[in-house]
Formats: structure tokens, C-alpha cells, sequence
């Protein structure tokens, strides 16, 4: 454990401990990397021939579901901006560049009948163009975009989701997986099916309370099972590389020391993220036996005929253990938790009502620009520890982790929060946890989800009235940029000047 205090006589201790954490390094093969999402930056949105995905349909259908009622029909424009985003890439310094492929760019129908040459060609363009600089590409299958085509027929409330999904990963592994040797095929499940299905914060929207993310959570577990087994007996062979899944993980701490709030932690973390990761990474697979327990009892209770979660065959279970070749983990913040602090504000049935839990972040903790950002300390050190408790087989890739702000280059709350994190890292590192890589949320500021472009996550400031769309280096960029340079954090370091420029061998 860590020591965070420093009062009196013990700040002594602490400086020196301090001293000793300047001279650490980063292990030599340990990757970094910058992190976006094909809808939040692309645009082009109707370019040649691709349809719309359900971040389109939403936001031309239902402009006031978004803070600013902005769209990502430009976003960073990327599209046309690609090189740019390379050259940004090439002045940091980073070794690996994680970005997602549009669904409904490849696949227009969504559907496999028909793959779009443009759009192909267009992620042949980025690959080409990164590896060009020696950066190497990690794709991303499925970023939240889904074809609405797909969503109309019910997305992934119908099980046919696990072969829609399946076509579309054969087709991305066929074109890009010659030169791409990383793959991940569901970006945090939760978000997708708890935010989507279960409630009201991501697109569809459904609000399907404690029954939408259930039946989602089922289908999209087997749809990354599924797209696993065609990486491994059609593609792993020849292409050499490696496909895995990535969560979003907070850091979940009980409020008290007592049996009770370590419990309530345990159930948090069912709802949170092991619903999507224990049928893949636990040593028996299925879903978390507690809520499955609790789902069924509540069930029952409310006079459903079986449970609202439902449950895998044994068939099933064997099929989807063990899917993954590694941990993917986004990472942003934690809180305190307990049964104690669950209030009744939460719809019946829903996952939260099933579980009784409830969490609290404290008023100290630094608010970042999104409501649900605070900085709890130490958290990514608490959430990888959790991680490798509960799956000490699997090494885990860091594959978000971020700030947001307003606009503004000096972005001293950034640039404190990137160093504590990665603090974070070397004292898990230190500790024996299998950590291979870290990714920075993000390259630059984009489209945040029903945020709109009210919340800024970037290392390059995105100006989004200009229509270049030009970006811009904050401070933070030249800090991550110094660190993983000197493969060591130094918290004394301060750019000489805000000018950028590509060093000798990116
Ligand atoms: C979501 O559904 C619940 C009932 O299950 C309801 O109480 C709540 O108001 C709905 N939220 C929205 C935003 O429609």
C-alpha cells in the first residue's frame, strides 16, 4: 500500500520516498500510447458510401439530447485530417496509436453482404500512414457506433448480434490484420449496455431498466467470444498477433472497514465491470454467482417468470472462457462505496435496485469539467490491483485513461492528474502486476458523447469553429511527451517554450 499522508514530522519520510520514485523507470518494452474513437473524431459522417450509426441517428433525430446540441457529423475531421493526427503522434513521441474502425463505414448495410472499398481504403490510408513513423496501430472493432440498420432490428437485444458482429470482425481481421497486430473488440460493455439499454446515457437510449442490460450483456459477451474464436482458428497463425477486450474499471474502496462495505464493494464491482468480464477472464467462467443470485431473487419477487439476467448453457460458459490475450482497462476515477449510501432514486427493476449499492466521491477530491470526473487518489493503483486480484493470469493493457477541462492550453489539472496516474502504474508495476502499456485519453479534444464539445480531454486543444479544425500542443502534451522520452516522470519539469517539433527518429 501506499503512503499519501504528509504531516509534521512524517513529511520527512515522505520526501524521500519521493526521491526515490523520481529515479524510476519505465520497464524498456512498456508501451505508450494516445487513444480516440472513430465517432468522436472522423466526421464524414456521410462521406461515399457509409450510413448512419446510431451516434448519427441520435444526434440528427434528438439534437437535445446533447449538451450543446452539437453532432459528430465533423468532429476533428479526422477524415480528411489524418495525416495531421499522425504528426501530432510523431511530435509526442508515442509507440502505439489506438483508434476504432467505423462499422458503418466498412459494412454500409451493416450486414456483410456488401464491404465499402472506401471505407477500407480510408483505414488502409491511417494504418499505412502510422506505421509509415513506426508507431503501431491497435484497433479498436466496436467504439459504440453501430450501424442504426442493426439497431432497427434490435441490436443487441437480438442474439443474431453475435453473427452480425462476427461477419463484421472477419472482414476487419481479412483487410487490416496483416500490418495490425493488436485488436480489441468491444469497448467498455457496460457503457454500451447499462448506459444504452439500462438507462439513458448513451445511444440507443433505450432506458430498458434492469432488464435491456441484462440481455445485452449476454449477447455482446458471446459476440466478443464468437469474433475471439475467428481471430484464433482463422487469423492468429498467419497474421501473429493478438485480440483482447477492454472495460471500463473504477476504483471501488469500501466506505468503511466493516464486512458489510466490503461486501457492498464486491457487488459494485459485479455490476460495474465483472457482469462483462468475469465469463471471459474468471477461472469458471458464467456470469458473477452473487448478482446472478440477486437478479433471480428480485426477479422472482417482482413476478417475472425467470430471471431478468439470463443465464449462459455450460456450453456456452466453455465457449467464451478464456477469450482474450489480455486485460483491457479505461480507467478514470473511483469512489467510496456501501450499502449505506444506496438511495431509492433508482427505477424498479434495474441492475442498481437488484444490487442496493451505492457509492460517494469526496467533496476534496479535484472535480474535473465532466460531472462524474473527480480524482480520487490513487485510483488507478486501487483499480489494477483489483484487476490482478480477481484475474492474476492475464497481463492488462491500460487503453484510456484521462482528464477533462474546458478549453485552454495551460492545463495544469491535466498534466498533474497524468503524473499522478502514472505514479499509479510504477507502484503496480513495482508490486508484480503485469502491466504491458498505457494509453493517454486522448490525442485531442473530440466529440464527448451527449457531453457534445462542452468537455475537453485532449492533449492537442481541437479548435471547433475553425473549419481546419486546427490543433494545438497544451502543456500536457509536452509533459507526457518528456516521459516518455525519459521513460521517468519528473515533476519538476516544465516546457521551455509551447513550440513543438518532431525529434530525430519519429
Ligand atoms: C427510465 O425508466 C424509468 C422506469 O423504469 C423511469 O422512472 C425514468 O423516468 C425513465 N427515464 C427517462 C429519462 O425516461
Amino acid at each position: 500500500m501506499k503512503s499519501i499522508l504528509c504531516v509534521f514530522y512524517s513529511c520527512t519520510i515522505a520526501l524521500t520516498s519521493a526521491a526515490v520514485k523520481h529515479s524510476r523507470t519505465f520497464p524498456k518494452d512498456f508501451i505508450f500510447g494516445t487513444s480516440t474513437a472513430a465517432y468522436q473524431i472522423e466526421g464524414a459522417w456521410n462521406a461515399d458510401d457509409k450510413s448512419e450509426n446510431i451516434w448519427d441517428y441520435l444526434t440528427h433525430t434528438n439534437p437535445g439530447a446533447i449538451d450543446d446540441r452539437s453532432t459528430g457529423d465533423v468532429a476533428c475531421d479526422s477524415f480528411n485530417n489524418y495525416k495531421r493526427d499522425v504528426e501530432m503522434m510523431r511530435e509526442l513521441g508515442i509507440d502505439s496509436y489506438r483508434f476504432s474502425v467505423a462499422w458503418s463505414r466498412i459494412l454500409p448495410n451493416g450486414l456483410a453482404d456488401r464491404v465499402s472499398e472506401a471505407g477500407i481504403a480510408y483505414y488502409n490510408n491511417v494504418i499505412d500512414e502510422v506505421l509509415k513513423y513506426n508507431i503501431q496501430p491497435m484497433i479498436t472493432l466496436y467504439h459504440w457506433d453501430l450501424p442504426q440498420k442493426l439497431q432497427d432490428m434490435g441490436g443487441f437485444l437480438n442474439p443474431l448480434i453475435v453473427d452480425w458482429f462476427a461477419d463484421y470482425a472477419r472482414v476487419v481481421f481479412d483487410n487490416f490484420g496483416d500490418r495490425v497486430k493488436t485488436f480489441i473488440t468491444f469497448n467498455e460493455a457496460a457503457q454500451v449496455c447499462y448506459e444504452g439499454y439500462g438507462s439513458v446515457t448513451k445511444a440507443p437510449l433505450l432506458n430498458l431498466t434492469g432488464i435491456g442490460e441484462y440481455i445485452c450483456a449476454k449477447n455482446l459477451v458471446l459476440a466478443h467470444a464468437k469474433a475471439y474464436h475467428i481471430y484464433n482458428n482463422e487469423f492468429r497463425a498467419k497474421q501473429g498477433g493478438q485480440c483482447g477486450y477492454t472495460i471500463a474499471a473504477g476504483a471501488s474502496l469500501p466506505l468503511t472497514d466493516s464486512d458489510e462495505d466490503r461486501h457492498a464493494v464486491e457487488l459494485f464491482i459485479q455490476f460495474q465491470w465483472a457482469l462483462y468480464t468475469d465469463p471471459i477472464f474468471s477461472k469458471d467462467g458464467g456470469f458473477p454467482k452473487e448478482l446472478t443470485e440477486l437478479a433471480a431473487k428480485k426477479s422472482a419477487a417482482q413476478g417475472y417468470p425467470r430471471s431478468r439476467l439470463p443465464d449462459f448453457t455450460e456450453e456456452e460458459k466453455a465457449y467464451v472462457r478464456g477469450t482474450s490475450d489480455f486485460f483491457g482497462v479505461n480507467h478514470y476515477s473511483g469512489a467510496l462505496t456501501s450499502g449505506s449510501l444506496y438511495t431509492n432514486q433508482y427505477a424498479v427493476p434495474s441492475s442498481m435496485d437488484d444490487i442496493e449499492v451505492g457509492q460517494v466521491a469526496l467533496d476534496d477530491w479535484l472535480q474535473g469539467a465532466s460531472p462524474w470526473l473527480k480524482k480520487m487518489p490513487n485510483s488507478l493503483y486501487h483499480a489494477l490491483r483489483q484487476i490482478n486480484e480477481r484475474y492474476p493470469d492475464y497481463p492488462i493493457i491500460v487503453t484510456e485513461n484521462g482528464w477533462s477541462t474546458r478549453e485552454g492550453i495551460e492545463d495544469d489539472e491535466r498534466v498533474d492528474y497524468y503524473r499522478d496516474a502514472l505514479e499509479d502504474v510504477l507502484d503496480a508495476l513495482d508490486e508484480g502486476i503485469d502491466v504491458r502499456g498505457y494509453y493517454a485519453w486522448s490525442l485531442m479534444d473530440n466529440f464527448e458523447w451527449l457531453a457534445g464539445y462542452t468537455e475537453r480531454f485532449g492533449l492537442y486543444e481541437v479548435d471547433f469553429e475553425d473549419p481546419a479544425r486546427t490543433r494545438t500542443p497544451r502543456k500536457s502534451a509536452f509533459i507526457y511527451k518528456q516521459i516518455m522520452k525519459t521513460r521517468m516522470i519528473d515533476h519538476d519539469y516544465e516546457p521551455e517554450s509551447y513550440v513543438m517539433t518532431i525529434d530525430p527518429g519519429h
